[in-house]
């Protein structure tokens, strides 16, 4: 029964936070408050008959990049930059709010972080001050507007704030203002935050006591947030909360910086602090205390960020993502580096055990899109290394599928920024059932692993880019450093042959730094494909991974339709796409691996050139049989079979890349639609 009400609460909480969803597709107005005060004025409320139709539409949804500042520096400065570098965590939508005297003044715009700072620039004098909070937005659902960007202020002008993750009862908060003759701005469930801390605040037991206040609204609250509060009152000051999305402290001199990740505040200090669940931080310039959220004190985690301001910048090239493409040879280098030790692959922080990997009788691979891939290389490489089964499921499915997991059950959960929610919840619940969890991850202390049972750090450095490229290679050699530990501890390797895979991994570099000399290639052929609607990827054994990857790569830069598949299916359906002049890109195994493979894929190459496609054929060296049958052909050296997509993938980077460019999207670091952490389900 008590479920029961939980489903019908939440249904109607659903309901009422989608009929004001619906309100931002028909009215945008621009919102612009200064010295505290709301310049706009309150729209009026929807119809209730709009009811029926959005009965299935879902919450507007922030997900997104936070960041606090209280020092000695302008925040206005520290503020805008932090958001520059966060953008990629979302970019429909951006705000600041800065506090001085007694007052503060908010701008924020829907767009590109560019039309914040062109608003800014009307004004610039009223955003002096030394206190500030800033966030840049990408929502699930809902229009992009001014109104719906945040920060949100309290409805008396003293208090804003930022707010990234989802209040589940924001419909019965929001509900519960609105009698209470407050009137709310925007269509976000963030909103209430606000409002309420400006009522605990005027009024009742907590009255004029901000961390009181605080804790107040935080117990009202339902879901998953992280959110900074500033007050008028409170110059000097920011309470932060986070429960299940991600908040980290920077320590400087005289300065204290929040922010949802590093990239925040790496400028000025690499000296940072990860926090657990249900925390609630008071940061000044003086420092920061932590407490839980019934005020108990509690303890963060100290750690030294181990990349600079450098590795966040474009560094001479024209997109973070053609960096990252060109970083790859140091990400593989640098994931690889300290795995293998007098003669054998030790993993990082584990609490597994020799006995726990040799008690597995299943592996379970999840993750989501690019890393979803990476883990369908792991199926391949871990069955044939290890001789146990692998499955390999999206994160998004897992859960809802009851797969069969028990305490001999070992999930690899593969996320580069720790955080994606569908593959949190799939290690949440592998744990539930009693399995042991490894995460792959790019993002150290971030939640994945820090709620996995041993963590393996790929060591990519930032991704700024939205398409993942330089994790998705760093991934995949991390998932061959867990297959090796695990053929090394269940004895189906012996070390020798260890050790000649290790080698093989350890050349990777090298030849992926080779591959990249193909970009001045791919961008003659996207020239010379010009305008085109769709493509395809073929691919055969760990082609076919690399082939998903492709296309993901060619869909998310350039809004192509692209599909990959087996090469061997195509004859069971796909064909029927092939018409004249149709690319199809085709990956092309070694012949000097399976050579039952590359004997097949050159016949499917025949039979779609037969009917009129155009063919991108990635080979290795020496490889003379693909010849006859390319329009063009892209050179990769030679690597044994389960090595090859380390080199095979990059080519198709670049293409996706160059295609989008001269398909006009000039921005390949932010597609549309997009986000870099995808922190609601
Ligand atoms: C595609 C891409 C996404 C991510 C996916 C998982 O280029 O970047 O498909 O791979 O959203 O993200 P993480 O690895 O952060 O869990």
């Amino acid at each position: 029964m008590a479920e029961y009400r939980k489903v019908t609460h939440q249904f109607s909480a659903f309901v009422q936070v989608s009929l004001q969803n619906l309100r931002g597709w028909f009215s945008e107005s621009s919102t612009y408050t200064a010295g505290g005060r709301d310049l706009r004025q309150p729209e009026e409320s929807l119809h209730h008959g709009y009811l029926k139709v959005i009965a299935f539409a879902r919450y507007s949804v922030p997900m997104c990049g936070i960041v606090g500042y209280v020092g000695h520096q302008q925040a206005l400065d520290v503020i805008t930059e932090a958001l520059r570098r966060m953008e990629y965590r979302g970019y429909d939508s951006s705000g600041l709010t800065i506090v001085e005297d007694g007052t503060y003044a908010t701008a924020k715009a829907a767009g590109k972080l560019q039309h914040l700072l062109d608003k800014l620039d009307e004004n610039p004098e009223s955003f002096s001050g030394h206190t500030g909070i800033g966030h840049t937005r990408w929502a699930t659902h809902g229009r992009p507007t001014d109104a719906n960007a945040h920060p949100h202020n309290s409805f008396d002008g003293t208090v804003s704030i930022v707010h990234n993750g989802i209040i589940e009862n924001a419909g019965a908060l929001r509900a519960a203002l609105t009698e209470q003759g407050i009137s709310l701005r925007s269509d976000t469930d963030s909103e209430v935050a606000a409002h309420l801390l400006a009522l605990a605040y005027n009024d009742g037991p907590t009255a004029g006591d901000f961390k009181a206040s605080v804790l107040a609204v935080l117990a009202q609250l339902e879901g998953a947030f992280t959110i900074l509060f500033v007050h008028v009152n409170h110059p000097g000051e920011i309470y932060a909360a986070r429960r299940n999305t991600p908040l980290i402290i920077g320590v400087g001199q005289g300065e204290t910086f929040l922010g949802s990740d590093v990239a925040a505040f790496i400028e000025y200090t690499r000296d940072a602090v990860e926090l657990g669940q249900d925390t609630v931080v008071h940061a000044t310039a003086e420092g920061y205390s932590l407490c839980d959220f019934a005020g108990n004190p509690v303890e963060g985690k100290a750690f030294t960020i181990d990349w600079d301001l450098a590795a966040a910048e474009k560094g001479g090239y024209d997109s973070f993502m053609m960096k990252e493409i060109n970083e790859q040879p140091a990400a593989v280098r640098d994931t690889l580096t300290g795995h293998f030790v007098d003669g054998r692959i030790v993993l990082d922080e584990q609490d597994l055990t020799g006995a726990d990997m040799r008690s597995f009788d299943k592996v379970f691979v999840v993750a989501c899109g690019s890393a979803y891939h990476s883990g369908l290389l792991a199926k391949y490489a871990i069955e044939h290394w290890v001789r146990i089964p692998v499955e390999i499921e999206v994160a998004s499915e897992f859960r809802y599928r009851d797969p069969v997991l028990d305490k001999r059950t070992l999930v690899v959960a593969v996320s580069q920024s720790g955080e994606t929610a569908d593959t949190l919840e799939a290690v949440r619940h592998a744990k539930e059932q009693g399995a042991k969890v490894l995460a792959v991850c790019n993002t150290f202390g971030a939640q994945i692993p820090r709620e996995s049972d041993a963590v393996l750090y790929t060591h990519a450095g930032p991704e700024i880019g939205v398409a993942s490229t330089k994790a998705f290679l760093a991934q995949v050699a991390a998932n061959y450093i867990v297959g090796l530990a695990l053929a090394q501890e269940r004895g189906t390797k012996y070390p020798d042959e260890v050790l000649d895979i290790w080698t093989e991994l350890e050349a990777i570099p090298e030849k992926v730094q080779q591959v990249l000399a193909c970009e001045e290639q791919c961008l003659a052929i996207a020239k010379e494909l010009g305008a085109i609607r769709t493509m395809l990827f073929l691919g055969r054994g760990v082609g076919y991974p690399v082939a998903l990857e492709g296309a993901l790569k060619l869909k998310e830069l350039a809004y192509i339709h692209a599909e990959g598949f087996p090469a061997g299916e195509l004859k069971h359906g796909p064909i029927a796409l092939i018409e004249d002049d149709l690319p199809v890109v085709v990956v092309v195994p070694s012949p000097r691996g399976r050579e039952v493979l590359h004997s097949k894929i050159v016949s499917n190459i025949q039979e779609i050139r037969a009917r009129g496609a155009k063919t991108i054929v990635i080979a290795e060296e020496g490889d003379t049989a693909v010849e006859p049958y390319a329009n063009w052909l892209i050179r990769i050296p030679q690597a044994s079979t389960i090595m090859q997509p380390l080199l095979a993938t990059v080519p198709l980077q670049f293409l996706a890349a160059e295609i989008a460019q001269q398909c006009g999207n000039e921005d390949i670091d932010k597609p549309r639609n997009l986000a870099k952490s995808v922190t609601v389900e």
